[in-house]
């Protein structure tokens, strides 16, 4: 089955697809990206995504590549194209190719769009809970505008290598006062002592507004579970009862060690396993009305 990618209005075989390469994406990273998980023949919490990526490039006053309307119908022409059942979705916005120059370019650039899908998704509850991750604390070196999903990733990169190359899944970023602010692709949560769900507040641009974060927040106040946004430190989540992980893709990972501290007995805990329910059961239900994102 050929592989196809879709670049700038064309779809073209993956192995060839390319952008220029003066794409100020390629040379300066100015651009924004989304990931949606496409389950079982639909967009996980699609609405979210297409919030967050016009508001993405409403703060980086880059141009809608096209309406919305639009777009989602290119996604779905891009799902058959590719006869996908399970994928994630990588879609890409950059403010388009032009002479470099720091400046925005004079005149009717384009914004390119690229979408294309990553390695075969699959989306097993059962399979995803034996995944058990392990996270190790960096420092948080990143800049000031984390709410907006760049494609400008250099810290990340550097920072999940290190997790991989000190034996872990994930590295959560530790910021200058000593607290965590998320994982290097997604966000981080952990259940403390007195049995309360802890994630931290998104309102000071410090981290992304994780669309997965914003469905669990949502099915947690309806499933009357307790949640309390909170920045924490690296000493109380290795002190914590539970600890996950949550984006797209990824979905609700278990983080059973920190810098080598075991979390609780070392296994999936009983929130992270119903929030891992709840959202798979949310994620793969066509009928339910999807939560919308809300900017901060
Ligand atoms: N990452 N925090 C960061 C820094 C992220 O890069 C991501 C997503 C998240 C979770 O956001 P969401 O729930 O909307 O996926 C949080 C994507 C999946 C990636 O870069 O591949």
């Amino acid at each position: 089955m050929p592989r196809y990618s879709y670049v700038n209005g064309r779809y073209v075989p993956h192995a060839g697809a390319a952008v220029h390469i003066e794409d100020r994406g390629f040379q300066f990273a100015d651009g924004v990206y989304e990931v949606i998980s496409f389950v079982n023949g639909h967009f996980a919490d699609e609405a979210g995504h297409l919030d967050r990526l016009e508001r993405s490039l409403h703060e980086m006053r880059i141009a809608q590549p096209m309406p919305r309307k639009a777009l989602q119908l290119v996604l779905r022409a891009f799902i058959r194209r590719n006869r996908l059942k399970n994928a994630y979705v990588y879609i890409q916005v950059t403010r388009g190719a032009a002479p470099r120059d720091f400046r925005f370019p004079a005149g009717d650039v384009r914004p390119t769009l690229v979408i294309t899908h990553l390695l075969r998704a699959r989306f097993d509850l059962e399979a995803r809970k034996k995944l058990l991750g392990k996270a190790v604390t960096v420092p948080d070196i990143r800049w000031k505008r984390r709410d907006i999903k760049t494609t400008g990733l250099t810290a990340q990169v550097l920072a999940k290598q290190e997790a991989v190359e000190r034996g872990a899944y994930e590295a959560w970023m530790v910021d200058d006062k000593g607290f965590v602010t998320e994982g290097s692709s997604t966000n981080a949560w952990i259940v403390d002592k007195k049995g309360m769900l802890v994630t931290r507040p998104t309102d000071h641009h410090d981290i992304l507004k994780g669309v997965t974060r914003n469905a669990i927040q949502a099915l947690c106040k309806k499933e009357g579970v307790k949640l309390v946004e909170r920045a924490f430190t690296p000493a109380e989540a290795y002190k914590a009862k539970e600890a996950f992980i949550t984006a797209a893709g990824t979905l609700v990972m278990p983080i059973v060690e920190i810098d080598g501290h075991k979390i609780g007995d070392g296994r999936l805990g009983t929130l992270t396993e119903k929030i891992l329910d709840l959202y798979f059961a949310y994620a793969s239900d066509k009928k339910r009305r999807q939560e919308r994102w809300t900017p901060k």
